[in-house]
């Protein structure tokens, strides 16, 4: 998740407009920022790491001559957070500038293509790619326009993308185009302005242009024109009145940043379908050499270590032990040695109790490997192989689609795994291939048919003094996470538990009306599981189950429940029947009347130990 904007100006220069939008886009991301300007013809760019303030004062951004310009802000997915990976990107030349938001899937191929030509890279990054396509493009077919080239080059392109680019052969233009990342144009008597977000012109204008997949668009002095990228149809479409407030905008209409994370899943999801191959080939090499893993973590990245430990086991046969970080000093300290590897998950890759269970495995000559959403962060800088997991910018104080995004990539480690090892049937590994790739529609389908059902819960349930979460197998992982959700930003406290254990302990605290919410995807474990939801019910306890569509015999049991997709195979289930229960901890923080996006006592990210 990046955030990219570009400006036409009547009259004025473009840089400190493209500046200051850049800064109301920065929550989509803050590891680099860049602008480049066209003026008599040449172009002028001024980038570097860091945020765009620290940027700023470094190299003064307003000071580029130009009414014309594109700008980027970098959350960063392929290459490092350095000077050399940030936006805007060249050709060998230095004719044209890309700004990209999206990931290109076959950057490796065109690479490799573009440098057999001669064409020289500089940076790590997959955008850089499109500026020299297009440059090749044009050397190819000299007589093709500038857009031509750019429509030409599109079609080669797979993955997603909102790109903007400028080129000195039209210097007065700027082309965009979009597929699966957001874009977005403005309007009005001054200019004309493309963005990733509606925040970052709506103080200059609340008119506002959707483009949709599959469209290239060409800004100029006149305004805009709209093309569908397959076969160069004109499109109209007229601006629409914004009627957000800049705050409501960064939220994209959401009340608050956690529900529209929590919405942002599916397109989440899809990005980290589009992970390299490589770097998944790489982490997997080590987790193949290795007898035994240590899963490190806290809080919810623990919850998903809980659950990559029953894919491991299951998938790939492989031993792995899920540690809260702050225990492993104390717990695995004096064992850890040069056998081992220990592969730490954290959103932020800066944890305190993470990053000492990693030194402390380094100390030992262990082999650490990392899973976070931050590049560039401390847990990529001590790792001897790293993954993103390309959720972007998570605001909210309560992980949502970091959580879902951690456990589509451990679950492709454990497939890619299982398939090295020849652990799993070739119909077992197409089906869960299958299914991890309709991961996304399913996430949608579940907020769009459920989300209301989960509010009427929320109503319901909102004075319960207490709640129960319980799941057998993998699902203990998903009702640990759900339980958690629920007590940090509602303050229920709650408790969570492998449903065979309630008879050694905790059922006696049930009476009637007790709520106790079950995760019961219909798995091995689903005809046990309803034997634990008898106990329960048998004691006056209320069922809210999370359940397949069409799982009768749960459903006869149930006070409540709420339905995913049929067909989820067990060790992917914690992905979607995580999402209603996220949902349920966010409607019953509402009712309470708390603020879910800052809870009390509580911070993102947690740098002391
Ligand atoms: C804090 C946050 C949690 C998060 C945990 C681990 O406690 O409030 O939401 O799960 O840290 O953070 P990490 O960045 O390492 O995943």
């Amino acid at each position: 998740m990046c955030g990219i904007f570009g400006c036409i100006l009547k009259e004025g220069n473009a840089a400190p407009l493209i500046h200051s939008s850049l800064k109301r886009l920065e929550y989509r991301g803050y590891d680099s920022v860049g602008i480049a300007t066209i003026s008599d013809g040449k172009i002028f760019m001024k980038k570097d790491s860091g945020k765009i303030d620290e940027v700023h004062k470094l190299v003064n951004l307003d000071d580029m001559p130009g009414n014309i310009g594109i700008g980027h802000t970098r959350w960063a997915t392929h290459g490092a957070p350095l000077k050399i990976n940030s936006h805007p990107h060249m050709d060998c030349k230095g004719e044209i500038v890309v700004v990209h938001n999206g990931i290109i899937e076959n950057f490796m191929e065109l690479r490799a293509e573009l440098q057999n030509l001669g064409h020289i890279f500089v940076s790590k990054t997959d955008t850089e790619v499109m500026p020299h396509l297009i440059e090749e493009t044009l050397k190819q077919n000299p007589k093709l326009t500038f857009v031509n080239a750019v429509l030409e080059s599109l079609k080669r392109i797979e993955g997603s993308y909102a790109f903007a680019i400028m080129s000195t052969r039209e210097p007065d233009k700027i082309i965009c185009a979009r597929n699966e990342s957001p874009l977005v144009l403005g309007v009005n008597g001054t200019g004309v302005f493309c963005a990733s977000d509606i925040p970052a012109f709506l103080p200059i204008t609340n008119k506002a242009v959707m483009i949709n997949n599959g469209e290239i668009v060409i800004l100029s002095q006149q305004g805009y024109e709209i093309h569908k990228i397959q076969d160069y149809s004109t499109v109209t479409r007229d601006p629409v009145t914004i009627e957000w407030t800049s705050e409501m905008a960064v939220k994209q209409g959401y009340p608050h940043f956690m529900i529209k994370e929590i919405h942002e899943q599916p397109e989440v999801l899809r990005n980290t379908l589009r992970m390299q191959d490589h770097y998944l080939d790489l982490m997997t090499t080590f987790l193949d050499r290795a007898d035994e893993v240590y899963l490190v973590a806290c809080g919810t990245s623990y919850h998903a270590c809980l659950a990559a430990s029953y894919m491991f086991s299951k998938l790939a046969f492989l031993p792995t032990y899920p540690v809260y970080a702050s225990e492993f000093v104390e717990q695995h300290g004096k064992s850890v040695n040069i056998e081992s590897t220990l592969l730490a998950v954290s959103q932020s890759g800066e944890t305190a109790d993470t990053l000492s269970a990693v030194m402390c495995a380094q100390q030992r000559a262990a082999t650490v490997l990392g899973l976070t959403n931050v590049i560039g962060s401390t847990l990529t800088r001590v790792s001897r192989v790293y993954i993103g997991t390309q959720a972007g910018p998570e605001i909210g104080v309560a992980a949502t689609k970091t959580f879902t995004s951690q456990l589509s990539v451990l679950a492709q480690l454990a497939l890619r795994l299982s398939k090295k090892r020849g652990k799993i049937s070739q119909d077992e590994m197409d089906c869960l291939e299958v299914n991890l790739k309709k991961m996304p529609e399913d996430v949608e389908i579940i907020i769009r048919t459920q989300e209301e059902k989960v509010k009427q819960i929320a109503h319901k349930y909102k004075d319960s003094k207490v709640f129960f979460f319980l799941g057998r197998g993998i699902s203990t992982a998903t009702a640990f996470e759900g339980r958690l959700k629920l007590m940090e930003i509602a303050y229920i406290p709650s408790i969570a538990f492998p449903a065979g254990e309630s008879k050694h302990g905790p059922i006696s605290l049930i009476e009637e009306g007790f709520p106790v919410v079950f995760v019961c995807p219909r798995d091995d474990c689903h005809k046990t599981l309803i034997g634990n939801i008898m106990e329960m019910k048998a004691r006056g306890a209320h069922i809210i189950a999370v359940i397949e569509e069409g799982d009768d015999d749960i459903k006869s049991l149930a006070e409540e429940y709420i339905e995913v997709p049929k067909g989820i195979p067990s060790v992917l289930s914690p992905i979607p029947f995580s999402v209603p229960l996220q949902m349920l901890a966010y409607y019953i923080s509402l009712e309470k009347g708390n603020n879910p996006d800052m809870p009390r006592n509580l911070a993102k990210s947690v740098t002391v130990k």
